[in-house]
């Protein structure tokens, strides 16, 4: 099982160190052209999660081939990219643009990006028109039934799925006003767990694709938990604004988690994930 961050949850750059404990970097999402992202505030806390509304700000695909990339590369870490967009042709031609990284994620869940089956394939199909990268749908689980939505960006071409995205929530400052000045923002972190696990098992039983899990992830334990419900592999998000060393933390108490477990590795119980729907179907 490997262990990356969750896209938008470190800036290599600035911390270097901290990408160097894991076995992959995904990089905060890029879109065609720079995005100065919301106004403040942008982040807030919740009693199980996080909020945040960032607007994926980013440097836009220019500068980011020409002046991001090169520097990540330096880090020596096999990279990531997460593309973004507003149609097909947006993801489709920085993918094009894309050589020498390890794989593309496809933010499937961004502004004004319809999340319908239909429209998340007709983007992974162009995409996979215009590389031969590996390509992980990175999909929310606020469509009614991810596993259709995973079938389809399957169908389409899509390599792997990276579950889930922040889902849509509001918190309220102590004024009963929105504590985001956007209003509403993602929730990640905590909250998030019991969702992604079941997104995870029913996308598993869905396509048979490798999964990178996520959301809530802050243990040893917890990635032991997603390798179950038939992830491959795992990202940290919320929990590296709070502790940078998780990657080499949970590193080791997944081996821990999985010699309690009495197995020699995650993949062990991965291959015993059924998705909650079909244990229930199973006569008793
Ligand atoms: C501050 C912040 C920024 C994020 N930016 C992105 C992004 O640019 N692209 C993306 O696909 N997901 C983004 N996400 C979502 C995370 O990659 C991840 O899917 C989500 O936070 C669930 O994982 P977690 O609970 O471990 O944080 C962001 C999350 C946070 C908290």
């Amino acid at each position: 099982m490997r262990i990356l961050n969750a896209s938008g949850c470190l800036d290599a750059l600035a911390a270097p160190e901290v990408a160097r404990q894991l076995d992959a970097f995904v990089t905060k999402t890029v879109t065609p052209l720079p995005r100065e992202g919301n106004a403040p505030p942008r982040i807030a806390e919740t009693a199980h999660g996080m909020l945040n509304a960032i607007g994926l700000a980013n440097p836009g695909r220019e500068r980011f081939l020409a002046e991001h990339l090169p520097r990540l590369r330096e880090l020596g870490v096999p990279l990531w990219v997460s593309v973004g967009g507003f149609c097909a042709a947006d993801y489709a031609e920085t993918c094009s643009g894309l050589a020498n990284i390890e794989a593309v994620e496809l933010n499937l869940s961004c502004p004004n990006v319809d999340e319908a089956a239909d429209s998340a394939a007709e983007i992974v199909a162009a995409c996979r028109r215009a590389t031969e990268l590996p390509l992980y749908a990175k999909l929310s689980a606020a469509h009614p039934d991810v596993a259709e939505v995973a079938r389809a960006v399957a169908a389409a071409g899509a390599d792997g799925l990276s579950l889930i995205n922040t889902l849509r929530a509001v918190a309220l400052d102590k004024h009963l006003r929105p504590a985001l000045a956007r209003g509403s923002g993602g929730l990640s972190g905590l909250a998030l767990k019991p969702i992604a696990l079941h997104a995870v098992s029913v996308c598993h039983e869905a396509t048979g694709l490798p999964i990178v899990g996520m959301g809530g992830i802050e243990s040893g334990r917890d990635a032991l938990e997603f390798a179950a419900c038939g992830a491959r592999d795992v990202a940290l998000g919320t929990v590296l604004f709070s502790d940078p060393g998780a990657p080499a933390r949970v590193r080791a108490e997944l081996a821990a988690a999985c010699a309690e477990a009495g197995v020699a590795t995650p993949d062990d119980v991965r291959s015993l994930a059924k998705s909650p729907e079909t244990e229930r179907k199973v006569p008793a």
